[in-house]
This record gives structure tokens, C-alpha cells and sequence, in this order.
């Protein structure tokens, strides 16, 4: 199955097929002139799926250099990206290659960035391998590390020349890991596609349980939704690709206060940013109240936590607040939040004061 992403010069395919990791060769050669691929991933995919897929292109007599970085966001920071740069740059790679991502959301969005950046920008290749990567980062070209000032604060918009889904390699995925994703896949149904929420509401079980079939067209489904909303805004000068943090800006405060740790997954947060966003809009009287529990239902349903306690994190209304103010979409003091008018009916506010989230934020449990 192949889903465009149409921007012009620089549209590139999304390829998703069983056993695509270790059939990648006909895919990657034409984007390697001088026959070799740096391909980037951290320890635990390196220990999983790296061989493979490096011996899939070997035989196909494609030479690969080997980068491994450690697993974990940890690896998101300055100095693992000069590590990246300088080892690519001393492996001569050059403005008309393409260097690999292969890994989840961690290893596109630094290597993406490494691309960006490198000889003024080189092509690369997102080869996702969580089902958050999948379905979200991998596509659309946000690359970015971490500082000290918070998430994602430098980086640039660098769209990837191919994405190579294989949903095989998600076998080897934790179940935790598994679930984090599936929050994106929700997300898609609640931002513009009810029929999709339906689906998701018959169909968590199967994704969750690794079926082949349902993951498939969770993928593919998301896929789409994600590639429209791109090819329509790009860099999110619009309201369109904003819908995409649909959940994220409570999540994001809940992950600053648990330290952006493994106490709490970026895609828990993202399910109970979304439960919060509904419940808003069902407390501001924009959304009826019954579609509001119907979301929190299905995600406690599909195993998330939708309280902050289970997570251990006990963060004051005003600490979360003081979180929401480093956002970057911050503008004169007012941030615009997603909001619902019901399920698939998800719109950009601005008119909501902080204040009104603050007492919105005490009466959660
Ligand atoms: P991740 O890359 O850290 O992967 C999670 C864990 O799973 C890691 O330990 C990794 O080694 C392991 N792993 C990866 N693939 C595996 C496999 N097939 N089998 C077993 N283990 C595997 O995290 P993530 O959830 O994929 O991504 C989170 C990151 O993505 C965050 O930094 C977030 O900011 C970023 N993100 C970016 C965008 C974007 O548009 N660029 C969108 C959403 C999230
Ligand atoms: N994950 C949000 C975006 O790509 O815009």
C-alpha cells in the first residue's frame, strides 16, 4: 500500500507492507548513487532489527555504515547530535545521499534534524519501527532535539524522501510502547473522522493484540489523515495542522511535571490530554457530555490511565499552567487549545483564558 504525501518538489511515498524491512533494497537503491546507506538507529532496535535489514541490503549489494546511538529521548540532545553529524560527515556522506532513521520517534526526529542540518541539508529516509512513529512522526518532517529550556525547541521542518512502513517489526514492541501509539491512532478518529472512531472502538483489541490485519489499517488510516493534513499546511502557518495536538497541550504539561520519563509515555499523555480536551469542551458546553464519556470509555477501555495519581504525578493546577506558558505556540500570553464540538469535530480555540483551564485543572481528580 502507498500513501503520497503531495508537497510539490518535495512529495515522497509512504510505503506500508508486511516484511518491507528486509525488502527494502529496490526501494533504497535508487536513493544511494554511490551504493552506500548510513543507516542510524539506537541499541534496542540495533539488537532487534538491524541486522536484518542491513543484511537485506548487503545482498543487495548495497554498502551499509552502522550508527547506534542509546535507546531513549535522553538521546534527543545536543551532544548525541553532534556525535551523529560528525561521524556521518567523517563517513563522507554528502548532500546527494540519504541517511536512514531506523528506530521510533526518538531516532526520526534526531536524525531528521541531523539531515537537515548536515553539508546544509542532506535527504533521509524514516524507517519507523514504533506504531507512534508509524503513524505520526515519521511523516510531515518535524525534526528536533531536546534542550535545556524543554522539548523540541530546536529543530526544522525537513521532510523525509520515503517512508518505509513495515508493521512486522512492531511484534517486537512492548505492549506499553504499543498502547502509547495507539493514543495517535485514536486521535485521528477524534480530530475529522467519527467512522474512524467507530472502528477504533470495535477494532483497539485487535490493534493491541498485535492482529496484522487491524494494525494494517490502523496504519494506513492514520497515514492518510496525516498526509492530508500536511500536504494542506505544511509548516502549520493554519489552523489545519494544529488539530494534530489534539490532547497535547494538557499532555505536554503532565510530561514536563513527570520530567519527559518513562513515568509517563508521550502517547499516555497524549490519551489523557485528549479525555481533558473533551471533558473542556463538554464542561464549556461545546460538545455534548455523552461523547465526552464515550472517548474517556474507549481509552480506558484500550488500557490507559486517565488519571495523573496512577501516574504518580500529584502537579498543582498552577504548576501545570506554569508548564502550559513554555509551550511553543504561546502568543501574547494566550494559547490556543483543541477543542471538540463532539467526536471527529475537533477545532483551534483561542478564546479560552488560562485562568478557565486553571479551574477546570482543580477539579480533576
Ligand atoms: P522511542 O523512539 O524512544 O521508542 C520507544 C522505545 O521503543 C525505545 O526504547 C526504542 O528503543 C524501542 N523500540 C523502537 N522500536 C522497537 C521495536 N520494533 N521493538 C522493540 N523496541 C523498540 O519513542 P517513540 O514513542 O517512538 O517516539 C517518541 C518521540 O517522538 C518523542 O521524542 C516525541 O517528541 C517524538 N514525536 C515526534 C513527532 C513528529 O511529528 N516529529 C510526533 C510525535 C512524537
Ligand atoms: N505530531 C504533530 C505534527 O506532526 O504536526
Amino acid at each position: 500500500m502507498i500513501v503520497d504525501v503531495a508537497l510539490g518538489s518535495r512529495s515522497y511515498p509512504i510505503h506500508i507492507a508486511p516484511e518491507l524491512l528486509t525488502s527494502a533494497a529496490p526501494l533504497l537503491g535508487p536513493l544511494a548513487p554511490r551504493g552506500r546507506l548510513a543507516v542510524v538507529t539506537d541499541t534496542r532496535v540495533a539488537a532487534l532489527h538491524l541486522p536484518a535489514f542491513a543484511q537485506s541490503l548487503a545482498a543487495a549489494g548495497l554498502a551499509v555504515d552502522e550508527i547506534v546511538v542509546p535507546a531513549g529521548e535522553a538521546s534527543k540532545d545536543w551532544a548525541t547530535l553532534a556525535q551523529v553529524s560528525e561521524r556521518l560527515l567523517s563517513l563522507g556522506v554528502e548532500r546527494g545521499d540519504v541517511v536512514v532513521a531506523l528506530g521510533g520517534g526518538v531516532i526520526g526526529d534526531l536524525v531528521g534534524f541531523a539531515a537537515a542540518i548536515l553539508r546544509r541539508g542532506c535527504g533521509f529516509v524514516q524507517v519507523p519501527t514504533t506504531l507512534l512513529a508509524q503513524v505520526d512522526s515519521s511523516v510531515g518532517g518535524k525534526t528536533a532535539i531536546n534542550t535545556a529550556s524543554g522539548k523540541n525547541l530546536v529543530g526544522a521542518f525537513h521532510q523525509p524522501r520515503l517512508v518505509l512502513v513495515d508493521p512486522r517489526v512492531l511484534a517486537t514492541l512492548p505492549e506499553r510502547e504499543l498502547r502509547a501509539g495507539y493514543a495517535e491512532v485514536v486521535k485521528y478518529g477524534l480530530i475529522d473522522d467519527a467512522d474512524f472512531f467507530d472502528w477504533c472502538e470495535a477494532n483497539a483489541a485487535a490493534v493491541l493484540a498485535g492482529d496484522p490485519a487491524a494494525l494494517t489499517r490502523a496504519i494506513a488510516t492514520s497515514c492518510r489523515a496525516k498526509a492530508r493534513v500536511v500536504a494542506a499546511d505544511e509548516r502549520e502557518t493554519g489552523d489545519i495542522r494544529a488539530l494534530l495536538n489534539l490532547g497535547h497541550t494538557f499532555g505536554h504539561a503532565y510530561e514536563a511535571e513527570a520530567g519527559y520519563s518513562d513515568t509517563l509515555l508521550h502517547g499516555e499523555a497524549v490519551a489523557l490530554g485528549m479525555a481533558l480536551a473533551f471533558d473542556v469542551s463538554a464542561a464549556r458546553g461545546l460538545c455534548p457530555a455523552e461523547d465526552a464519556a464515550r472517548v474517556r470509555a474507549h481509552l480506558l477501555a484500550a488500557g490507559f490511565r486517565l488519571s495523573p495519581a496512577e501516574f504518580g504525578i500529584a502537579a498543582s493546577p498552577a504548576t501545570l499552567i506554569h508548564h502550559m506558558r513554555q509551550d511553543k505556540k504561546m502568543q501574547a500570553g494566550t494559547l490556543p487549545f483543541i477543542l471538540a464540538r463532539g467526536i471527529g469535530k475537533a477545532f483551534v480555540a483561542r478564546d479560552v483564558p488560562l485562568a478557565a483551564i486553571e479551574a477546570f485543572l482543580g477539579t480533576v481528580r
